[in-house]
């Protein structure tokens, strides 16, 4: 027997498992809950929802409502979620109910080991413990100055790309988008840098980064596999099957995991050398080229304020090395492509909409023009850097964020499985495959729930009608000021927080549970994103610097046959933008975007009230 013989064999056991294990299986109380009909055999309705999906999950929500029965593999019955009640549920009141996919935790553990992404149950609250005040807002203040220079950088090498005066030139955004992000995430992450802004350098181990996603998402369908081979076969093994399977992309994902592992060890145990006195550390390389930014960096980076806080926690509390380790490239891969998904997005809207590209700009200018005059800076307005609080506080460059965070969210569709028997309560009620209204739903244990983030932040319900137009002004009162969401003011709606009469997000006290202005982009509860306020940050750093610099508009070039490029976005659980055929082919994610310098009419006419 082959090797391809016996992985179909394995594939085919797999499937007469699941077959008799639902022949079997007393009935899903989930057959009562309304919803689409399995379109495929194997692939359910999981091929409509995942593959280029955005009109499909949002018919889905509303034809349904709030909680859809759907089929996933192999037709297994899946509840399909975005009702505010149920997503408080599953992310907050019984977050030890709902827990991520062991397919998705043990692939994690084999390609990050124990960060937070891998762990479950008291592991993550432990490890939640020691980072959440590594994301202090005090930390972020102090960090932001510090990474201001690779937001210049991003600028410069856009300019360089641009002939000189008026003239303007079509960039495609996303390498350079996705390498910034990178060196943000690896500066404020390891305090390193990886060169990825510099064309003339390339660097293995942001070559390795920037290749995991997508060798990874190509295999997707050997996910489902991972449980098994982890649980049955020792390490040894499952070296063998990468050498023998003939799947080329197991041992080029392999060969990327070793290089992050070997980078990451190395910083590592020179960051804590560093820490324990034992070298100044200042002269750190990696064996790839890497380098420690030094003295700009020394002990602000994400790195060292954890080893830090790990060194003087009580016993009980204190991470172990494979643990602090573990965070290294989770936070890395964690944090690049949704940033580099979100940067590009709000660009292209820009690009789309220059009135209000415009208006934006005038509202950077006017804020650096008073800082500078509050400081007595003697700079031109364009090379002024905003501190922390002014740059936050920038009521229009805000709401642009949250408006685009909120429609467009980087990551739509996140999966949770019943460790036990439970009931979901419902805000607003389904319906039963008869009609009947329901207000709460039985969920047996191992079932899979889907959090549509998506149709969440689109829910009429909640953001009202104009839920689906991306409408920045909902953030800002008449006057042009930040509407005020949490109790302290500073923007962020946490558990407990009385969210501001009339806040957008808010309809008659009905709100998600998302850890940011009630949207659920970065999700809600112990698992909500740990980094949204460094990506709050990273993404404004951004937009006010090359907004300063430079003017984007959409493509008018043609390709070389006369096609007009269109960028259309695709919603594969990232959102993906792609130039439509003829003019480009559908896949490779790309923003080709005409970029020139500014010049005096590129403000808007009127001052912005600020
Ligand atoms: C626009 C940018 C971002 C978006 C939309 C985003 C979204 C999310 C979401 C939805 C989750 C929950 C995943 C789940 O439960 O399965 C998450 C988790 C996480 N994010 Fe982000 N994220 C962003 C940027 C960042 C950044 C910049 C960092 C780090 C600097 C980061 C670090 C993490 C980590 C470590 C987790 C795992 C948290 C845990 O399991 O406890 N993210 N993010």
């Amino acid at each position: 027997m082959t090797l391809l013989q016996g992985f179909g064999t394995l594939f085919l056991a797999l499937v007469a498992w699941r077959l008799l294990k639902r022949i079997t299986q007393p009935r899903n109380p989930l057959e009562d809950v309304a919803g689409p009909e399995k379109e495929h055999w194997l692939k359910g309705n999981y091929h409509r929802i995942f593959q280029d999906g955005w009109d499909y999950n949002l018919q889905l929500a509303e034809k349904y409502g709030g909680a859809v029965k759907i089929h996933g593999l192999l037709g297994t019955l899946q509840l399909y979620v975005s009702d505010p009640r149920a997503l408080h549920n599953i992310v907050v009141k019984e977050q030890h109910v709902f827990e991520e996919t062991d397919m998705f935790i043990l692939g994690n553990k084999i390609i990050f080991g124990e960060g937070l992404i891998s762990t479950l149950g008291e592991q993550h609250r432990k490890q939640r413990k020691m980072l959440t005040p590594v994301f202090s807002l005090a930390d972020m203040r102090d960090l932001l100055p510090v990474i201001q220079p690779i937001a210049d950088k991003m600028r410069d090498v856009l300019l360089n790309q641009l002939p000189a005066g008026e003239g303007s030139q079509e960039i495609d955004l996303v390498p350079w988008m996705s390498r910034g992000t990178l060196e943000y995430v690896c500066q404020a992450n390891l305090g390193y840098t990886f060169h990825a802004l510099d064309p003339e350098k390339t660097n293995e181990y942001a070559k390795a980064v920037r290749n995991l996603s997508p060798t990874a998402l190509s295999i997707i369908l050997l996910r489902p596999f991972i449980p098994f081979f982890v649980r049955y076969f020792s390490l040894h093994w499952r070296n063998m099957f990468v050498e023998w399977l003939p799947i080329p992309q197991l041992r080029e994902l392999r060969r990327i995991v070793r290089i992050m592992d070997t980078v990451s060890r190395q910083i590592f145990s020179e960051k804590r050398a560093t820490m324990l006195g034992h070298t100044n550390g200042s002269s750190g390389t990696t064996s790839d080229g890497g380098g420690d930014l030094g003295e700009r960096m020394r002990g602000k980076d994400i790195m060292s304020i954890m080893l830090k806080a790990n060194a003087s926690s009580d016993d009980a509390d204190r991470l172990t090395d494979e643990e602090l380790l573990g965070q290294v490239n989770t936070i890395i891969f964690a944090g690049f492509e949704t940033t580099t998904i979100a940067v590009c997005r709000m660009l292209y809207i820009l690009a789309s909409k220059l009135e209000v590209q415009a208006k934006l700009r005038s509202e950077v200018r006017k804020a650096k023009r008073d800082y500078a005059a509050s400081q007595n800076l003697d700079k031109r307005w364009e090379d002024v850097d905003l501190p922390y609080d002014v740059l936050m506080g920038l009521p229009f460059l805000d709401a642009v964020l949250r408006e685009t965070l909120r429609v467009y969210p980087p990551t739509s569709l996140m999966s949770r499985t019943t460790r036990a028997a439970t009931t979901l309560p419902l805000q607003f009620p389904v319906r039963s495959t008869s009609g009947a209204p329901i207000t709460e739903i039985s969920l047996s244990a191992n079932t899979n729930v889907i959090i549509s983030i998506l149709a969440s932040n689109h829910n009429k319900e909640v953001w009202g009608e104009d839920a689906d137009e991306w409408r920045p002004e909902r953030w800002l009162t008449a006057t042009g000021e930040r509407i005020r969401i949490g109790e302290d003011g500073d923007g962020v709606v946490r558990d407990g927080d009385v969210p501001a009469e009339g806040a957008p997000g808010n309809k008659g006290g009905v709100k998600y549970p998302g850890v940011y202005a009630s949207m659920m982009t970065f999700l809600g509860g112990g698992r909500a994103c740990i980094g949204f306020k460094f990506a709050e940050m990273e993404m404004k750093q951004i937009l006010t610097t090359l907004l300063s610099a430079m003017h984007f508009a959409l493509p008018a070039g043609t390709d070389a046959h006369g096609h007009r490029k269109e960028i259309r976005w695709k919603m594969n659980g990232l959102q993906v933008p792609v130039l439509e055929p003829p003019a480009g082919d559908g896949r490779t994610p790309q923003v080709p975007l005409d970029a020139r310098r500014v010049c005096p009419t590129d403000f808007a006419p009127q001052p912005v009230a600020a």
